[in-house]
C-alpha cells in the first residue's frame, strides 16, 4: 500500500499535542511554568513522536492509544528540553526557535536554564505514572532506563558536549557521525526501542534491524538539519540560519559541502527504506516519514 497523504500525521499530531498538553503543569502557576507552555506547546514537526505512534500502531501493541500517546509526549518533552538548552548563549546562541523567539530571549537565561531543567524530570515522571494493565512495572523501569540513558552523560548531553568542543575544529566524517549520533540519533534509537519493549514477545532480528533502521534515518535527518541551517529559508525553518557558520562548527556541509552532504543524507534513506521492505508488517508509514525528513524544508 503506497501512502500518498499526511492525513495520518495530521490525525497523530492532535493526539501528540493532546498528550503533550495534558502532561504540562498549568500556565500560570509561575514564569518557569509559563515559559514551559511556551515552549512545547508551539509547533515542532513531533518526529520523534510520530515514530513512536507509527511504530506502536503497525507492531499493534497491547497497550492503550493514550498510553502510546503519553509515552510519546515523554520522548518529544526531552528533545524539547534539548532545544531550549541548545539555543541558550552558552551553547548556540540562537534567538529564534519554532517561528518565535527563544526560551532565553522570550524570557531570560536563567528561566530558560530552569525550564530546561523541569522539562527533563518532567518526561521521566509522566513515564512513571503510566497504568496499563498490559506495562508491567519491570518494561516501566527498562523504558523509563532507555530515555534516562539516551539523554544522559553518554547520550544526547555528550553528543552536545562534543558539538560544542568541535567548534573551531575539522573533525573527520567518522566522528561528526558519532557527534551526530549521540546529539540526536540515540533519542530517535529510543523513539523505536520503546515501542520494541512495550511488544511482548517480539523478534530479536526484528528489534537489529528497526535499530539499524534508526540509526540511517537519525543521521539522515541530523545531516538534512545541517544542510537547512546553510541553505535553509528561516521563515521556514523557525530558526535562524547561518548559526552553525557563525559558530565555526563542524556539519556536514562544513566537511563535504552541500551536495554530497545530501547524497549521503539520500543514500542513508534509501538503506533505510531497503530495511523497511525487510521488515514483516506494514511500512508505508514509515517510508513516507522517511521522504518527508529527506526533502523537508523545515
Ligand atoms: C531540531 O530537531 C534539532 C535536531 C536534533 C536536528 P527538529 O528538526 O525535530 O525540531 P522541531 O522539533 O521540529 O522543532
Ligand atoms: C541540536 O543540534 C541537537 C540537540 C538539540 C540535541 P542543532 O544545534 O543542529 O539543532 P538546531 O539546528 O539548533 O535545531
Ligand atoms: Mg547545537
Ligand atoms: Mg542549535
Ligand atoms: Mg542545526
Amino acid at each position: 500500500m503506497k501512502i500518498k497523504d499526511d492525513k495520518f500525521l495530521e490525525e497523530n499530531l492532535t493526539r501528540i499535542n493532546k498528550a503533550l498538553f495534558q502532561t504540562l503543569p498549568k500556565k500560570d502557576i509561575s514564569k518557569v511554568t509559563e515559559a514551559i507552555h511556551y515552549s512545547v506547546m508551539n509547533g515542532g514537526k513531533r518526529i520523534r513522536p510520530q515514530i513512536i505512534l507509527i511504530l506502536s500502531e503497525v507492531l499493534n501493541v497491547d497497550i492503550s492509544n493514550e498510553n502510546v500517546d503519553l509515552i510519546a509526549a515523554a520522548g518529544e518533552l526531552i528533545h524539547c528540553y534539548s532545544l531550549i538548552h541548545d539555543d541558550l548563549p552558552a551553547m548556540d546562541d540562537d534567538d529564534y526557535r519554532r517561528g518565535q523567539l527563544s526560551c532565553h530571549r522570550k524570557f531570560d537565561e536563567a528561566t530558560a536554564i530552569l525550564t530546561g531543567d523541569a522539562i527533563q524530570p518532567l518526561s521521566l515522571e509522566v513515564l512513571t505514572s503510566i497504568e496499563d494493565p498490559n506495562l508491567s512495572d519491570k518494561t516501566k523501569l527498562e523504558i523509563i532506563n532507555l530515555f534516562a540513558r539516551a539523554c544522559g552523560p553518554e547520550g544526547m548531553v555528550e553528543g552536545q558536549n562534543r558539538d560544542i568542543l568541535s567548534e573551531n575544529k575539522k573533525l573527520t566524517e567518522e566522528e561528526l557521525d558519532q557527534i551526530h549520533y549521540l546529539k540526536t540519533g540515540k533519542l530517535i534509537e529510543a523513539c523505536v526501542l520503546c515501542v520494541c519493549l512495550i511488544k511482548k514477545n517480539i523478534d530479536e532480528t526484528l528489534i537489529e534491524k528497526l535499530i539499524e533502521f534508526s540509526n540511517k534515518f537519525g543521521l539522515a535527518f541530523q545531516i538534512r538539519d545541517d544542510i537547512l541551517d546553510e541553505i535553509g529559508d528561516q521563515d521556514k525553518i523557525g530558526k535562524p540560519t547561518k548559526s552553525d557558520i557563525k559558530n565555526n562548527k563542524s556539519t556536514y556541509p562544513s566537511i563535504m559541502g552541500i551536495e554530497e552532504s545530501q547524497k549521503k543524507a539520500q543514500l542513508l534513506i534509501d538503506k533505510a527504506l531497503a530495511i523497511l521492505q525487510e521488515l514483516p508488517f506494514e511500512t508505508s508509514k514509515l517510508e513516507f516519514l522517511c521522504q518527508l525528513i529527506i526533502n523537508r524544508k523545515s
